[in-house]
Order: C-alpha cells, then structure tokens, then sequence
C-alpha cells in the first residue's frame, strides 16, 4: 500500500505525481524549479495565467506529454506557507484523494517534501495524508445490484521525502491510516440499517476485532443482564423481538490493572422512541442511533493498531427501542443495577437509562475515568448545531484531556454546564430516585445530569454526537452519511492519556 523513498528523479515512474503548491508568486525552489526548467518555463506561466492555483485546496492536474517518467502532475493548492497546519493539510489531501479517486488512479506518487512548513513538519504531513487517503476515499457500498466489473482504486501511494528516515516516513503514514480505518469502521456501522446491524451483530462485530487484537472479550447475554439487576438496560429491550447484547471489550496495555479508562459507547440499533414515538419525520435515520458504540469500536480498532501504555474497557449496551404488547411504557418505574429507581416519563429518553447501567458496569471492571459518547438528544442539536458536539463533566482535568485530543483530530466539541439546577429536576420524582425526562428545556443538559448520577464520584465526561454523527453533506474527508466522529477523538484521548492525581 505504501512505499517511501528518499530521492526522486524525472526517470521515476508513476501514474501521477503529488506536489504542493504554495501561494508565493515568482519563487519557485526546489522540485518546482527543477520541473520549471524541464518544462522551459511553462510551469511559472501557468501559475501566472491562474491555470494552476496556489488556492488552499486548488487541485489541478497536469500532463507531462513525455518529458519526464511520471505521467501526471497533481498540484495541491496550500495558501500561504504561514497559515499550513496539520489540520489543513489533512483537509488539503482529503479533497486531492477525493479527485483521485474519480480520476481512479490505482498508483500515485507524492512529493512529501512539498507539504512541510516550519510549522509542518514531515511526519505530520505523512500522518496527515494517511488519515485523509483512508477518510476521503471512504464509501458506504449499499445494498443495491451492481455488475461484476473490478473496480479501480487507488492501491499504491510511493512518498517521496529527502530527508526523513524512510521508515519513519512509512510508520507516520501507516498511523494516519489506522486512524481512519477505524473512523470509516465506526462509519460502516452507522451507515448500515437496523435490520442488518443488530444487538447481535454487534457483538459479533465486537468478537471479530477481540480475535484480530487480543482484547479480552464479554458477551453479557439477556440472562445474565437480568441476573446483575441491569433494570434500566432490561426496559429499553422490553418490547424487542432481539435479545440485548452488554458488549465489553478490555485492552491492557500496562502491567497492572489500574488507571483503567472506561469507554462508554449508546449502542441503540434502531430508535422507534418506543410508546413516546417518535414523529414519521424524526423516526427516519434513527439507525444512527448506535453512533457512540461505533466510535468507541472504531478507537478500539485504532486502539489495537497502535497498542498505548494504557488500560482501556469499553462497554457498549446495544438493543433496538421499540414497541410491543411488552414494551416498557411512561409511568414505568425500574430499578438501574446501581440500585437506583427511575420513573420513566418519557420512553424515547431511552439512551440514558441503557448508559446508565452501561457506566455502573464499566465502574464494575475497574473503570476509574469515564467517557462516554451517545447519540443521546435533539437538545444538543438546537443547542450547538450539526458541527459541534456537545460536552458534559464533573471533572475539569479530564475534560481538558478530551478537549485537547478532539483538537487534534479536528472534531470540534463545545462544554455544556453541569449545574446543581437541572441535577435537582433529574432528581424531582415523587416515585422513584430519579425520573428520565424533566420536561424539554434545555434537553441536553438534563440527558447529561441523568448519566452524571451513575458516574458519581468517578471522573467523567460525557460526549453528545446527536448532531455530529451524520451529516446530510459532502465534506473534505468523506462523502455525506456517517462521519465516524469521535472515533479519532477517543484514540488520541487514550493515547495521551495522564492520570489525574487525586
Ligand atoms: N436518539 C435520540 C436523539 C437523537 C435525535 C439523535 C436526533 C439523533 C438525531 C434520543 O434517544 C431521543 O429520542 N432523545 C429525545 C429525548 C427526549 C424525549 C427527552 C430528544 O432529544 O428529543
Ligand atoms: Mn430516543
Ligand atoms: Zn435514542
């Protein structure tokens, strides 16, 4: 898949060739002056006439009509060499795979070398253009007929870069490329229909990446769920036809068990909103609503490519929410395994109550940090909009933590208030501890307080993607559908994760 080389000559041989174009008028150095020359000055008309733009995010091709070995040029407009980060280079490299792809290309060559700025350095640029090559390429195949005929693809990326150690070059784009791997895995599952993906097969998909990175696996099945007193969970599955699936994955990268971090991912198959149905309207998509168990699977995969000092359990609860002679119901009361009872009020606020026996267990295998990311309310979507996801905690160390690992994988997340007013309407039951819906104001505030009254004392943060984890548009690093957001978000945070001194 991936090659790297030191020295690259006109004679070299490639189906296209990747050079980055910065916007500095009349300076060409470097490959450009080289190429300049080859082509007696018609590279610096071209830049002039405006027929190859320097334009962050420009792509045009050029031919070579035989003066050279590679067939093709591909310029990448940078902007200014100032402005060029990591992130806009993975965003540079996203909408040149992009036109790859449509040109398919199965074999490209890039000029590494190009891409590096003082702020940029060539690691970086490698890791970038890995991430992007795996997200920007990223289909959802469907289920529709097609012919048979072999599809062409970009299989073969040689990078060229003078002065980095080949194998270094190599291994920064091989970790780019597991981490979109494992976002476009996260973005599979949310893209496949409730019909195909359920509770089952997700643990099934859950066994099959145990086998491939030897996490320890559990299963919980419906039995033994009922037997740990999981009330909250059992509700949610009451009028399925699909048994429920307590999904827990451990990783170990550190000697002991210990500073463990629990990954707590809403694995709802499907949404119906049970007997508070949801509208015709709002039930559509409602396959999404396992987003955060897919994000917190794709980490796991990333996770297991690149095998952190670090001790990780993740713990998915998965079921359908829907509706039967034996569904749940309003003025249900149940009883979580924490041995909190709850009123439910509302069967459509049913990712709270299957997190919340979800967070308990992760609590029960030794999970001293919590994170958890759910497709959770409708609130945090008229709170922040569709880019940004919305941030709860009860404790700010670990939030900065988050903060700073989504910054780096470029998903943007915005921190709500945890405050004692919407903990008390969480607590305002004449029934039961706590109730499961307070009423709509300021919806995903609530959902967060509810889930904070399982974390308890353990440090958490909560991750609401009901806004982010699809998008009905095309974008630099993939098509509409699902985005696989906070997959890189929870790998980077387990990567760098430091315990927090207590
Ligand atoms: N899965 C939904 C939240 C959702 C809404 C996700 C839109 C993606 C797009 C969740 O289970 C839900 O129904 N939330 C309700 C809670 C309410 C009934 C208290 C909501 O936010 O409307
Ligand atoms: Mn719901
Ligand atoms: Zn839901």
């Amino acid at each position: 898949m991936f090659d790297s080389k030191s020295e690259f000559n006109f004679s070299n041989k490639h189906e296209g060739l990747v050079i980055g174009l910065f916007d500095r008028p009349e300076k060409f150095t470097g490959i450009l002056a080289k190429l300049d020359e080859l082509f007696e000055g018609q590279l610096k008309e071209l830049v002039k006439s405006g027929d190859l733009s320097a334009k962050f995010k420009s792509i045009n091709k050029i031919h070579t009509f035989g003066k050279m070995g590679v067939k093709r040029i591909w310029f990448v407009g940078l902007g200014k060499e100032k402005d060029l980060n990591f992130e806009k280079a993975r965003a540079a490299f996203g909408k040149l795979f992009k036109a790859i792809k449509i040109a398919k290309l199965e074999e490209l060559a890039i000029y590494l070398e190009s891409f590096t700025t003082r702020e940029l350095n060539g690691q970086d640029a490698a890791h970038a253009a890995g991430e992007a090559f795996a997200m920007a390429t990223y289909e959802f195949k469907g289920y529709k007929q097609r012919s048979n005929e072999p599809e062409k693809h970009l299989n073969s990326i040689t990078f060229y870069h003078e002065s980095l150690d080949k194998d270094e070059l190599k291994a920064s784009v091989t970790v780019g490329y597991s981490f979109g791997k494992g976002t476009n895995s996260a973005r599979t599952l949310v893209n496949t229909p409730g019909n195909i993906l359920k509770a089952g097969d997700m643990a099934d998909y859950a066994k099959e990446l145990a086998a491939k990175y030897e996490f320890e696996v559990e299963i919980l099945e419906k039995e033994e769920i009922e037997k740990l007193g999981m009330g909250a969970f059992l509700a949610v599955n009451q009028g399925s036809a699909e048994p429920p699936k307590m999904i827990v994955l451990k990783y170990q990268g550190k000697e002991d068990w210990k500073d463990v971090i629990g990954l707590v991912g809403k694995g709802i198959t499907f949404d119906t909103g049970g007997y508070s149905i949801k509208t015709k309207a709002g039930i559509v998509g409602m396959k999404s609503d396992m987003g955060g168990a897919a994000a917190v699977l794709g980490a796991m995969e990333i996770i297991g490519e690149l095998k952190p000092e670090q001790n990780v359990v993740a713990v998915i609860p998965s079921t359908d929410n829907m509706i039967s002679g034996s569904a749940f119901k309003p003025d249900d009361v149940i009883t979580s395994m924490s041995g909190k009872t709850i009123e439910v009020l509302n069967t459509d606020a049913e990712g709270r109550l299957v997190l919340a026996d979800a967070i308990t267990y992760a609590k029960h295998h030794g999970a001293e940090y919590l994170v958890d990311v759910a497709t959770l309310t409708g609130g945090v979507i008229t709170a922040l909009g569709l880019y940004t996801t919305g941030a709860m905690t009860n404790q700010e160390q670990l939030y900065e933590q988050v903060l700073e690992a989504s910054r780096e994988a470029g998903e943007r997340i915005w921190q709500l208030p945890l405050f004692d007013t919407e903990i008390e309407r969480v607590r305002n039951s004449k029934v039961a501890d706590l109730n499961n819906s307070p009423g709509s104001e300021g919806h995903a505030l609530v959902a967060g307080a509810f889930i904070g009254e399982f974390a308890e004392e353990t440090p958490w943060v909560h991750l609401d993607i009901a806004g982010t984890a699809t998008t009905s548009k095309d974008y630099d690093l993939g098509p509409a559908g699902a985005t696989g957001v906070m997959t890189r978000t929870l790998a980077l945070f387990v990567e760098r994760f430091e315990p927090i001194e207590k």
